[in-house]
């Protein structure tokens, strides 16, 4: 710190110091800090700013600093501030007035920024590696459950039947979109903010290019204001975070339902279950239930992040240090979440038996009566209808359609013929033979088409 507080007479207050430090998080961003400087210092050498022989000493210095810091034998000092002092301040301690030239056209607001970029484009690529596992979860269960029938619900009531792997597609859908909004958002984290210094640009003949290249960026930003205080790439991380722990949460309530004995679809690998201190039958879906309870911290991380950068004054403003635990965590819960959920779903038993069985069970076939009766040439308002009745008159006799005799269905309309009795759950997935819909032929093709996407990365 004291390489910083030049106009100072006194050191910071402890308790000031230990409020604006971020280092206990930020020390995160070692490898990225370390990278950045390195490229830094090259280019400064390049561009004849600093000799030859003090990049040397500079680069050598920040290398044996990571592979201090990854011996556990780096001393953070929280009088450091941030990472980017302690790193700088031991590399004048090791390199002397080398060392001192290193921050030369340089400032911790574009640094901090650059170092944050690089995480994020890495924490992008995990994470949409993440999504394919667990998107190849799913078209396992749904390869291997193929012909499995279960009922297809609106307002958590049976609806209409559907096969099982249509149902798990629905959820590759979604999860496809997650790794197209991320793809989106690296667009515009893969830009590189060296050169914009503390706000103004530098006044050394630098070269951007050359720092974008070595650092893996394909372009650099065009205004230094506007470098070093945007922070929407951490922002769209966020809110593609948010809207993918959404999708994994309906996933997980879904889990949490069909595994319950009520519905007893599916049952989890006891390896992604947990048991109950108190009631030794019980067979609990934690981790489902977690997914979608960290849902809401992933959530508030956006909305604090929005909150936070709402009505800053261009340019750095130190409110935006407050970017990066909620970045981190963001990260770090929605990558295990996947990792986990990629485990439970490969994991998790089909119970097509009792699937089928609820598939079957109450009026579920009633569109497809309603259908029947407007192939035989009746409105569909007025088919609706009839077969309304038809439901409430089997409700109140306690039958189901299978149990209804002919001559009662031809009291509610004539056209109601013996043919009536081929209508089952496969005849009514059958029959939803379009684009989209979960007629097997249909289902099929789109498990080939979703198997390539999978397969081409
Ligand atoms: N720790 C700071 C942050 O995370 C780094 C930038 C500090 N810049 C400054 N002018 N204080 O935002």
């Amino acid at each position: 710190m004291t390489h910083i507080r030049g106009r100072f007479r006194k050191p910071a207050d402890k308790i000031v110091a230990e409020y604006t430090a971020s280092l206990p998080f930020d020390r995160r961003l070692y490898r990225q800090d370390i990278a950045g400087s390195i490229a830094h210092t090259r280019m400064l050498a390049k561009q004849g700013i600093i000799s030859n022989e003090d990049a040397k000493k500079i680069i050598a210095g920040l290398e044996s600093i990571r592979a201090e810091i990854e011996q556990g034998q780096f001393e953070f000092n929280i009088e450091q501030e941030d990472i980017h002092m302690a790193i700088e301040s031991r590399l004048i301690e090791k390199t002397g007035e080398a060392g001192r030239r290193l921050h030369t056209a340089r400032s911790r607001n574009d640094q901090v920024v650059l170092d944050t970029r690089l995480y994020v484009k890495e924490a992008i690529s995990v994470t949409i590696k993440g999504l394919r596992e667990l998107q190849r979860a799913l078209l396992d269960q749904a390869g291997a459950n193929i012909t499995v029938i279960i009922p297809g619900y609106t307002h958590l009531q049976a609806a209409q039947p559907v096969l099982l792997a249509h149902h798990l597609l629905a959820y590759f859908e979604m999860l496809q979109r997650d790794i197209e909004r991320f793809t989106d958002g690296l667009k515009r984290a893969d830009v590189m903010p060296l050169g914009s210094g503390a706000l103004a640009g530098v006044a050394y003949e630098i070269d951007r290019e050359f720092l974008a290249k070595e650092l893996g960026f394909s372009r650099v930003n065009n205004n230094s204001m506007d470098a070093v205080s945007d922070r929407d790439f951490i922002l769209e991380y966020e809110a593609a975070a948010s809207i993918c722990m959404m999708h994994v949460s309906r996933l997980a309530e879904e889990i949490v339902l069909w595994s319950s004995a009520e519905f007893d679809f599916i049952e989890l690998d006891e390896a992604y279950a947990t048991g109950s201190s108190i009631m030794p039958q019980k067979k609990n879906p934690d981790a489902a239930e977690l997914a979608r309870g960290k849902t809401g911290r992933v959530y508030g991380h956006l909305m604090a992040l929005l909150t936070t950068m709402k009505g800053l004054p261009l340019a750095y403003d130190k409110d935006m240090q407050e970017d990066k635990e909620g970045l981190f965590d963001t990260v770090d819960t929605l990558t295990s979440t996947l990792e986990v959920f990629a485990g439970m779903v490969k994991t998790l038993k089909v119970n097509a038996g009792t699937a089928e069985k609820a598939a079957g069970r109450g009026y579920i076939l009633a569109t497809d009566l309603a259908d029947y009766l407007v192939k035989k040439g009746e409105s569909f308002r007025t088919a609706h209808k009839i077969v309304g009745k038809l439901v409430r008159y089997a409700a109140e006799k306690g039958q189901s359609f299978d149990q209804l005799d002919i001559n009662i269905y031809k009291r509610f309309s004539p056209l109601f013929g013996d043919d009536v009795r081929k209508i089952n759950i496969k005849t009514s997935v059958a029959a939803r033979d379009v684009v989209g819909g979960t007629a097997p032929r249909r289902v099929k093709q789109a498990l080939a088409k979703a198997r390539r996407i999978v397969e081409k990365d």
